[in-house]
């Protein structure tokens, strides 16, 4: 049976849902499932804004076939070319022969590697500020490269001003029957997931999103209707704050995360003294992981959310233990930048983890390490205390000045 919400008087969403899919591009864990968001606009000519995942294949088609009725399909217009949002194209063009597809250069240079029907007769190209007519509404085309795939674009309907975003605006978590974001308790339920979502997914591309948010800005948009997660038609700023904050690097909250790594419980324990002392000094957002068993998508977006972060970790085969090291490729990787750390190691016989992760967040931009570190030789012992105090004194202090 088909699953359908009514986005506004013309507007189905006609997605669905996966909660059986363990890992989102096969990396990243995804506990709440994952929604495909894709839209039906039922006017003079019928217009599909994006596909959707192969695993939902059967449900889509169920939607768009009960939205259309006696209608046929006219138009699809792709917003990304990445499988979860483009892999049923082709099915589509086989039930609805006479589909006309609306992209720009780069989408069907992109259709072509994927797909083998004959594209070049149905295509429409357009480039940025094309608009397109469906009777009542005008759609306006928005180039957004590299948000996060070169030929990324958003649609923007000028009638019932609604954006059309793409990845943009995107989150984990599949969605309960609601499909607005004031159905739901966003902050409680979903921010995590859309933060983890962002920086993981995007965050790579955060001058690419400013340039996005720039255009975003000259338009008046009332609703926003992204590829995954619950769609926005109220309190937009709060979620254009948050995007705003992602894009530019900046915390979105003053507080510390400390991540180590353990091996026998040793810099475990010199983590929780340092997270204590943190709290003793009025230090009130703290978050302490162990970076072997949090997903390193999980540390990534705390790390976005907060100011300050302390790496706690031993020298392995005289190296970074490999689990911290994953953390310190992973912030590269997503231009993680603009944060104070506080480092922390461990060693036996020769600790040398310190440096070597001072040197990799080195080749970050604009990230401030702190002086005070502690050298820990096996286990944390009480003549130590001074040194904990002195690097909570200096982390603590940080803390409040920024
Ligand atoms: Fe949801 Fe970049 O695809």
């Amino acid at each position: 049976m088909e699953c359908v919400r009514k986005v506004t008087d013309d507007l189905y969403w006609v997605g669905g849902n996966d909660r059986r899919l363990a890992l989102f591009e096969n990396i990243f864990p995804i506990s709440r499932g994952v929604s495909y968001n894709s839209y039906l606009l039922m006017d003079e000519k019928t217009v599909l804004l994006d596909t959707a995942d192969r695993s939902i294949s059967e449900q889509f088609f169920e939607n768009i076939t009960a939205v259309l009725g006696e209608h046929s399909l006219d138009i699809l217009v792709v917003n990304h070319m990445e499988p979860d949002h483009c892999a049923l194209i082709g099915d589509l063009v086989r039930r609805y022969p006479k589909l006309q597809i609306i992209g720009n250069a780069k989408t069907f240079q992109m259709m072509q590697q994927f797909f083998d029907f004959d594209i070049d007769g149905r295509s429409i190209v357009v480039k940025e500020g094309d608009t397109f007519d469906s009777g009542k509404h005008e759609l306006h085309f928005v180039m957004a490269p590299m948000v996060h795939w070169p030929e990324a674009m958003v649609t923007y309907d000028a009638t019932d001003k609604i954006l059309f975003s793409a990845d943009g605006f995107g989150s984990f978590g599949a969605l309960p029957g609601s499909i607005f974001a004031d159905e739901l308790d966003f902050d409680r339920d979903w921010l995590d997931d859309a933060r983890r979502y962002y920086t993981n997914i995007v965050g790579k591309y955060g001058s690419s999103v400013q340039a996005l948010l720039k255009k975003a800005a000259g338009l008046d948009i009332q609703m926003i209707c992204p590829l995954h997660g619950p769609v926005w038609r109220e309190d937009l700023g709060y979620i254009l704050d948050k995007y705003q904050k992602w894009s530019t690097y900046e915390p979105e909250e003053k507080g510390v995360v400390i991540a180590y790594a353990s091996m026998y419980g040793n810099t475990e324990n010199a983590a929780n003294a340092c997270a204590c002392k943190l709290a003793d000094r009025g230090v009130r957002k703290i978050a302490v992981y162990d970076v072997s068993n949090t997903d390193v998508s999980e540390l990534i977006a705390e790390i976005f959310r907060y100011s300050h972060l302390v790496l706690a970790a031993p020298t392995y085969n005289g190296a970074i233990y490999p689990k911290m090291e994953h953390l310190l490729l992973d912030m590269k990787a997503l231009n993680v930048q603009g944060r104070t750390v506080a480092l922390v190691e461990n060693g036996t016989w020769a600790a040398t983890t310190a440096k070597q992760m001072h040197a990799q967040l080195e080749a970050l931009k604009n990230m401030t390490v702190l002086d005070a570190e502690l050298s820990i030789k096996s286990a944390l012992k009480n003549d130590q205390g001074t040194q904990l105090d002195a690097l909570c004194d200096a982390i603590a202090a940080s803390v409040k000045e920024s």
